[in-house]
């Protein structure tokens, strides 16, 4: 009696099993409508500015929440910010949203070059919708094409969550390479910390904020509603972070995919393991884009600007690169304290402030990881114009599973 129940059991879990298998399309990582824009980036679109927005899109953003819309007119485009699309009380002040946005814009940017435009920016028209904050214009000229070097890595960058491999370092020549690609605004300083010391004050200051984001209720259901476990709601939303996206080994990927969703509690403690134990433990050095005043918008949009522009070198170089925006939350007291662990005045001074992009380095090769994709948007449904062709569905995030 007990076998015979055991083994219905069994039969009806090895169902389950087979059946998510194919719904959740385990063996397929990363593939789909959803991840198309990685492959048709360079495609002309109706418009000739289209496929600017195509390059834009591919770029780094918040909990992958693409908080962007544009405006195409003939010879500009208009960028806002689109703040209905912000991360709950982990961004309350919209910092990541700005910095978002600047990344899309130096991926625009890039593209104009390459397609012959000479560019200038100026101030974005205001807007009738309230959730649409006007960040600028981009104002374009046909003129010389010239591609800058970076233009070819715009859709090999990812994330990389992954692990160092060991013997792989980062060379010191591409923190020098990194001063290179700075954009001009002076607001912006750029730290690294590479010593011991320095290293374990930064990756204390990484584990205790997510430490203090796991431990607010209202902050960890807000990073939950972004995240997509199922084949269905990836494509359906087009945004947000993946399985795929995290870089696990193919059969923890298979596994995650086959068992049913991490409940929110269950998904914080992977978090903070992964945080402590993979990308604290085996970076090879973090570092920080630092601006001068957090509450200045365009400092943001340029901070931006600049992760874009060394992420995008990193790719080339065969570096994994990640921002930790942790670091931020963690306890003003112990930031203090272990940022004495610092002997340089100004760095210790940034490590305990909060109004930076903190970040990791190491020495995994990222651009061998394709199906570690982000999942993107429909490029015309990022116009503004377009909006409305977004069905009302689509702007809602899914119910998260309770703790
Ligand atoms: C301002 C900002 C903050 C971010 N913070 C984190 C972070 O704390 N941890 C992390 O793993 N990724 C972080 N990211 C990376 C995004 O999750 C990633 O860019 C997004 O999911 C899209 O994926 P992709 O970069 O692979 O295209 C951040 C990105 C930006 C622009």
């Amino acid at each position: 009696m007990f076998l015979r129940g055991f083994g219905a059991v069994g039969l009806a879990t090895g169902g389950v099993g087979i059946w998510r298998m194919g719904s959740n399309h385990v063996l397929s990582p990363a593939s789909g409508p959803a991840y198309a824009p990685w492959d048709e980036w360079e495609q002309p679109g109706e418009r000739p500015l289209e496929k600017l927005i195509r390059a834009a899109i591919l770029a780094a953003n918040p909990h992958n929440t693409q908080p962007w819309k544009f405006r195409l007119l003939d010879d500009a485009v208009d960028v806002y910010a689109d703040t209905s699309r912000q991360i709950g009380g982990i961004d309350p002040f919209l910092r990541e949203v700005h910095i978002g946005v600047g990344c899309a814009l130096e991926n625009l940017l890039l593209a104009a070059e390459h397609a012959g435009y000479q560019w200038s920016l100026r101030e974005a028209p205001s807007s009738t919708d309230s959730a649409l904050q006007p960040i600028l214009g981009v104002l374009l000229k046909e003129g010389m094409k010239c591609t800058s070097e970076l233009y070819a890595a715009i859709p090999l960058r990812h994330t990389n969550r992954g692990t160092n491999v060991p013997g792989k370092g980062v060379d010191a020549s591409l923190i020098q390479a990194f001063g290179d690609v700075r954009n001009s605004d002076s607001d912006l300083r750029v730290f690294w910390f590479r010593s011991h010391d320095e290293m374990r004050a930064f990756g204390d200051l990484v584990v205790s904020g997510t430490q203090a984001i796991i431990a607010d209720s209202g902050q960890s259901r807000s990073s939950a509603q972004w995240m997509r476990t199922s084949w269905t709601d990836i494509q359906r939303y087009r945004d947000g972070l993946t399985y795929d996206a995290q870089v696990l080994t193919p059969s923890k990927r298979a596994m995650a995919k086959l068992l049913p969703p991490l409940s929110v509690r269950q998904a914080d403690e992977y978090w903070l393991r992964e945080t402590r134990d993979t990308q604290v433990a085996t970076a090879c050095m973090f570092g920080m884009i630092a601006v001068r005043d957090s509450t200045k918008l365009h400092s943001l949009v340029e901070a931006g600007r600049l992760w874009q522009r060394m992420h995008l070198l990193g790719t080339l170089r065969g570096v994994a690169m990640q921002p930790l925006s942790q670091r931020s939350r963690a306890p003003i007291g112990l930031a203090a304290d272990v940022c004495q662990r610092s002997r340089r005045t100004a760095a210790r001074r940034q490590l305990a402030g909060r109004n930076a992009i903190s970040v990791r380095l190491s020495g995994t090769c990222c651009t061998a990881q394709p199906e570690a994709l982000s999942v993107e948007r429909a490029p015309l449904d990022l116009l503004r114009f377009a909006s409305s062709r977004i069905p009302s569905s689509l702007t809602h995030a899914p119910q998260v599973t309770d703790r």
